[in-house]
This record gives structure tokens, C-alpha cells and sequence, in this order.
């Protein structure tokens, strides 16, 4: 039988941290070895809010970079730039023109960010649309998404089942893959709260181009107790259970096999270890990262991806022409 296939796309903002690898990347490379798995930087849809030019540029080449790094596969992937395959605005445009204003308006996230400026743009209304047209236009069958996103691969699900009622069955109506609330990596600083791209104070959160030097340093510096005592228990020691978390997760052990790793260890002790693996984990990404950077290899990449992608989108954008009517 054929795979199933998954999508999903990466909006090119800031260096993604260790809570992103922990928490996403490694279960992206687990769905990479079951699914026929597309994976694109969604790069039209970071201009929806004001963006530097220069930056952007340098994130979008920088993200595909990393990922690849990390261990997402270009052989098992199809990767490419959602502005390298113009189809994807052309097919939004369509959906766009059977949408309704009000189903737009009313999304969570764009009452969110719309709140944020008085001048937003009518791209941030638009967006879960050209977000259905990534998804439509390969036929899906699952999103793999964080839970903030469902609600837009909802909306997709809507759009296709009223065109595939107006004008005959066109689309497959995809299902979200919500990605389990795996381990939650926390702020190093303030372990309760979660290690996010946007955080402010930059010693908490570990990105993962950070000089390797930075990383033993936020580590050994991170937040702890005065239990002493090396124990996982979220309440009264978050900073502890944290480093064990990440611990645990880079080496593939259990809570169990770490407690008993550690039960005689002072905090010194176990922060020299967990940053020991940290820095050897990101080491590894930082080497094939600054290997692949500059490269062709990811250009070729990025070209396959693009020339795969529109033949795709092109039969998807004739079929839909011919039922909307758009012919001679
Ligand atoms: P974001 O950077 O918030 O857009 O998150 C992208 C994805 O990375 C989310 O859907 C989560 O699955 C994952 N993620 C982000 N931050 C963390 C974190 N601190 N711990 C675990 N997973 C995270
Ligand atoms: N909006 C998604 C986010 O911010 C990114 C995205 C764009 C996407 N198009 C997509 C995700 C299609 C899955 C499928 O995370």
C-alpha cells in the first residue's frame, strides 16, 4: 500500500531552540521513516506581520540548514520554499474566493495578532487560506501541527469539503496531527514557564547555533533549589526536573535510569553532565550545519523540491481552473 502522506510547514522566525528539537524535530524524523512526508519553509506567511528584509533571507536559508542538520532527511523528505512554487498563491486565491470573511475573522489567532497593531495586514486575515492551498494542493491525508495551529487546519477541512460540494470532489480533507504534548523543555532562568523562540532573556533559552561555550555556560547557570537532592518532581524542583528532561531526552534514557545515574550526584555534578551532552548533541548539529550552509548540496535540495512540487500544484491549479471556469 502507499504511504500516507504528511505535510507541514515551518514559518523562517529566529533560530529554533532545544525545546523545539526535543519537543519537534525528533518527532518529525520518527514520521520521515512511516509517511510520504513534504516539509517546506512557509515564507509567504512570515510576511503577514512586518519583517526585515535581510533577515528573513537569512532565516529561511538558515532554518532549512538546520533542519537538515538535525537529522531531517532530504532523501526521505520533499523540501522546498513555498515562494519558489507560485502555484501556492494562485490556488490560495481561488480558495480565497469561496471563503467567508466572518469564518476568517473569527480565528483565534488572527483576533490575537490583528489586537497587536492597528495596522495589521489583510495577509494576516488571509493566511489560514494560503495555509489550506499548502495543504489541498498535495492531496494531504495528515498536518502534523502544534495544538495552536489545529483550528487553521480545521478551517483547510471546511474549505475543502464546501469545494469539493460547489464543484465535484477535488481535494482529500486532511486531518491534523496534533503533536503529543511531549516533554515540555522550560526556561532555564524561570523554570516554569516554557523555553520559547521569543522569550527576552536570552540566558534561559538555548538556541541551537549558540556558540557551544554559551550552552555549558546557561546550563551550569540554570535555575535550581536548595532540596540538594537530585529528584524529578515538577513542583517543587522545576529547575532540576527540567535539566533531567533535557538529559534524558538527548540520551534516550528513562527517569529511572537518570535518578539512579545521579542519586549520589551534587547540583555541580549533574549540570556538568547534562551540559556535557547537550553541548555534544548540538556540537554535531553545528558541524553539519556550518558544512551545509554555504553549500550547493542544499541548493540542489531546494531545487528538486521546487521542480517536484510544481508539477504536483500544476495538475492541482488546471483542475480547479477548468471547474471554477477559468478557460477559454
Ligand atoms: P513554536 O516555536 O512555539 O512555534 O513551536 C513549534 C513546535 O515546537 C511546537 O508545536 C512544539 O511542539 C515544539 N516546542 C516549542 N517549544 C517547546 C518547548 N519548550 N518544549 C517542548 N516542545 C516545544
Ligand atoms: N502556520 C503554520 C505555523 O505557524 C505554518 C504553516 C504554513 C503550515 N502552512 C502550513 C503548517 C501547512 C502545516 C501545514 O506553524
Amino acid at each position: 500500500m502507499d504511504k500516507k502522506r504528511v505535510l507541514t510547514g515551518l514559518q523562517p522566525t529566529g533560530v529554533i531552540t532545544l525545546g523545539n528539537y526535543i519537543g519537534a524535530i525528533k518527532q518529525m524524523i520518527e514520521c520521515q521513516e512511516k509517511y510520504d512526508s513534504i516539509l517546506f519553509i512557509a515564507d509567504m506567511h512570515a510576511i503577514t506581520v512586518p519583517i526585515d528584509a535581510d533577515t528573513l533571507a537569512k532565516n529561511i536559508r538558515q532554518l532549512i540548514a538546520l533542519y537538515i542538520a538535525c537529522g531531517i532527511d532530504p532523501k526521505k523528505n520533499t523540501i522546498f520554499l513555498q515562494s519558489e512554487n507560485e502555484y501556492h498563491a494562485n490556488i490560495s486565491w481561488m480558495l480565497e474566493c469561496n471563503t467567508y470573511y466572518g469564518e476568517l475573522s473569527r480565528m483565534t489567532q488572527f483576533k490575537d495578532k490583528s489586537k497587536k497593531s492597528a495596522n495589521f495586514t489583510a495577509g494576516l486575515l488571509t493566511y489560514p487560506v494560503l495555509m489550506a492551498a499548502d495543504i489541498l494542493t498535495y492531496d494531504t491525508d495528515f498536518v502534523p501541527v502544534g495544538i495552536d495551529q489545529k483550528q487553521h487546519v480545521e478551517i483547510a477541512r471546511d474549505i475543502a469539503i464546501r469545494f469539493n460540494k460547489k464543484y465535484g470532489d477535488t481535494f482529500k480533507i486532511p486531518e491534523p496531527l496534533i503533536r503529543e504534548e511531549g516533554v515540555k523543555i522550560t526556561d532555564l532562568q524561570d523554570p516554569t514557564k516554557k523555553m520559547s523562540k521569543s522569550s527576552e532573556n536570552q540566558k534561559g533559552v538555548i538556541r541551537l547555533l549558540d556558540d557551544v561555550d554559551v550552552i555549558r555556560k546557561k546550563i551550569m547557570s540554570a535555575t535550581t533549589d536548595s532540596v540538594g537532592k537530585i529528584n524529578f518532581d515538577v513542583d517543587n524542583q522545576p529547575g532540576i526536573s527540567n535539566l533531567i528532561n533535557i538529559y534524558i531526552s538527548l540520551k534516550n534514557k528513562t527517569k529511572e535510569e537518570a535518578l539512579e545515574e545521579f542519586s549520589n550526584s551534587n547540583y555541580g555534578n549533574f549540570k556538568t553532565a547534562v551540559a556535557d551532552v547537550a553541548v555534544n548533541e548540538l556540537k554535531k548539529i553545528q558541524d553539519r550545519f556550518n558544512e551545509l550552509i554555504d553549500n550547493k548540496e542544499l541548493d540542489d535540495i531546494l531545487d528538486a523540491g521546487r521542480e517536484k512540487t510544481r508539477m504536483i500544484a500544476k495538475e492541482k491549479y488546471d483542475i480547479m481552473k477548468q471547474k471554477i471556469g477559468l478557460r477559454r
